[in-house]
């Protein structure tokens, strides 16, 4: 299976170029705006500062540069069907607009300036700002081909205020419904008969057939007026709502608990709507400044593909921790890519899948036969074998067997190996014994024997991940037995420490995040008298990972086990 979903640390331009030609439906991204302003550093760690002070250096010339760069990849890669969303506010909009949408995707490509209300205050005036509060961000929406794009109508409710004015009658069993005139001023056949003893007003025309019109009646669909004048009902329930313009109001965050925490994020509300438009299911979502995720979190839901890139670690895994709150058994995989990997993921993994992977990583084609294959896992474009040894400190044994299995396998291109020079074969491993080195130095100096030693570190950066201690401070109880409890986690790490998070209902072995994000490392929560187990997680900033698990009996006092 091709996994598609994928949350990538980098610079997106690095990434976009990677990106194969027409292969994404729709694109949303929320760069950082233009400002040269510390609330424009959301993160703080080494990865977005970098981005910062690489797109602010130079003014507003320089930001559109930094900016055109990457959207000139975003339009390659999207299909001809594709279409954009580049969300602004007014620091550079008009910029952005004419310099980069208008020059790459062309003034005919455009299709909406969404205007959406951030939020409906701001305090700027009662600090003696001289303008009116500047409350609304600009989202520019572009097709890559004007006949191709796809667009799905969006509606939305009716406010309750229009509902109790035009939806003001109800049917005995509390059915809402407006009822429209039944009449016509212009003439369409036979239209001036009586119905049920009324005729229509004088100077008008009854506005469809008689035939239609007894069919509404038996379909219960007329309202009759105190004076018996006929009306068609139009039930509230079966509308879709007023169609969506390009003014945006309602795209508020549905409660406290989605907000995570800093101040850029973006309400889900308003991604479902961008999304819904403009994709179907199964459609490929791109966000190049994902952020906290938003996006991504709203494009799993709903059961697009997706792939997410952002430059900070701690945007990529509050954005991974996010999406595991939200997963379940059945919900497709997704592929995480950080700069470094894990050692003791690498070294614990299950072996095939180890063997072909580090393969791959190294050039070359792993071995799927499994089978048969002297012990070989893989071999290089030119046909020399590899092994691979998933372990540490190898040994003498395993370069023994190999040299037999290599000239068993394939003794003509043994021979051609050593008649040229080059490596009879490879050997990948974590580490190598010295009698393993030694044994490879002697059949070089005395056979003219080659065999490279190769460790994964060679071909891959990992990493040892951080150590965690978390220490537990029970703190009181109530009436009830509810107790409080201060936690303190303390983190390590050579790459430095960049936040934790935390499960207070941890059920193994899903980590579903109460808190996502937290900095400092120290939580007081209440817990019930009973059994309950808690998942603490550190992040250090190459994204590595390490958990601890509590497991606390509340009964009055406060045990851990
Ligand atoms: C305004 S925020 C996005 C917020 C997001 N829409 C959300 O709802 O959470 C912009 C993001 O762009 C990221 N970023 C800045 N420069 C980048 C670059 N060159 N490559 C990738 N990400 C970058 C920042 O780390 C930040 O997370």
């Amino acid at each position: 299976m091709k996994i598609i979903n994928q949350l990538i640390l980098g610079d997106n331009l690095e990434i976009l170029k990677k990106l194969e030609s027409e292969s994404i439906d729709l694109i949303y991204l929320d760069p950082p705006f233009f400002s040269n302003r510390n609330y424009e550093v959301i993160w703080g760690d080494a990865g977005e500062v970098r981005s910062f002070q690489d797109r602010w250096s130079g003014g507003m010339d320089h930001y559109i540069a930094w900016l055109k760069e990457r959207v000139e990849q975003m339009h390659r890669i999207l299909k001809p069907t594709g279409s954009i969303f580049l969300h602004c506010d007014w620091h550079a909009n008009a910029y952005i607009r004419v310099e980069i949408l208008d020059k790459i995707f062309g003034m005919n490509n455009f299709v909406n300036e969404i205007i959406w209300k951030r939020t409906t205050t701001h305090n700027d005036a009662k600090q003696g700002a001289k303008h009116f509060g500047r409350v609304n961000d600009t989202i520019f929406f572009y097709s890559k081909e004007t006949k191709k794009y796809k667009y799905y109508s969006q509606f939305e409710r009716y406010t309750s205020e229009y509902i109790a004015a035009s939806y003001n009658k109800q049917d005995p069993d509390g059915r809402r419904f407006k009822a429209s005139d039944l009449s016509a001023a212009k003439p369409g056949g036979d239209t001036s008969y009586d119905f049920h003893g009324t005729k229509p007003p004088k100077g008008r025309y009854w506005a469809y057939s008689k035939e239609n019109m007894e069919q509404f009646e038996r379909e219960g669909s007329i309202y009759y007026s105190d004076s018996g004048k006929p009306y068609l009902k139009h039930y509230l329930d079966e509308m879709p709502g007023n169609s969506v313009d390009d003014l945006w109001f309602n795209c508020v965050y549905k409660n406290k608990g989605e907000r995570i925490g800093y101040p850029t994020q973006k309400p889900e509300a308003l991604l479902e709507r961008i999304l819904k438009c403009a994709s179907k299911e199964g459609d490929v979502v791109l966000d190049p400044f994902c952020g906290g995720g938003t996006t991504i979190a709203v494009a799993d839901k709903l059961n697009r593909q997706w792939i997410g890139i952002d430059q900070s670690v701690q945007a990529v895994k509050v954005t991974e921790f996010r999406l595991n709150q939200q997963q379940d058994l059945f919900s497709k995989p997704f592929i995480l890519q950080l700069h470094k990997y894990d050692y003791d993921t690498l070294r614990f993994k299950n072996a095939f899948e180890f063997e072909a992977w580090i393969v791959q990583q190294y050039g070359g084609t792993s071995n799927s036969k499994q089978r048969n294959d002297f012990g070989l896992d893989g071999k290089t474009t030119n046909n020399t074998p590899i092994q691979v040894k998933r372990s540490d400190n190898i040994g003498r044994n395993v370069i023994d067997n190999f040299l037999s299995a290599v000239q068993r396998s394939d003794k003509k291109l043994f021979e051609k190996n050593i008649a040229e020079g080059k490596p009879i074969g490879y050997i990948i491993a974590f580490t190598f014994g010295k009698g393993a080195i030694q044994e490879v130095a002697r059949l070089k100096n005395h056979e003219n024997i080659i065999i490279q030693l190769v460790t994964v570190e060679e071909i891959v950066p990992i990493a040892k991940k951080p150590t965690l201690t978390v220490e537990v401070q029970p703190l009181s109880t109530d009436k009830k037995g509810i107790h409080e409890i201060h936690f303190i986690a303390t983190g390590n790490s050579p790459a430095g420490v960049e936040f934790f998070s935390w499960d207070f209902d941890y059920k193994e072995p899903a980590f579903k995040a109460e808190i996502l994000l937290d900095k400092k490392g120290e939580q007081t929560w209440k817990f019930k008298p009973g059994q309950h187990s808690i998942a603490v997680k550190v992040i250090d900033n190459d994204g590595l990972e390490n958990i601890e698990v509590i497991k606390l009996k509340v009964n009055g006092n406060v045990e851990r086990n």
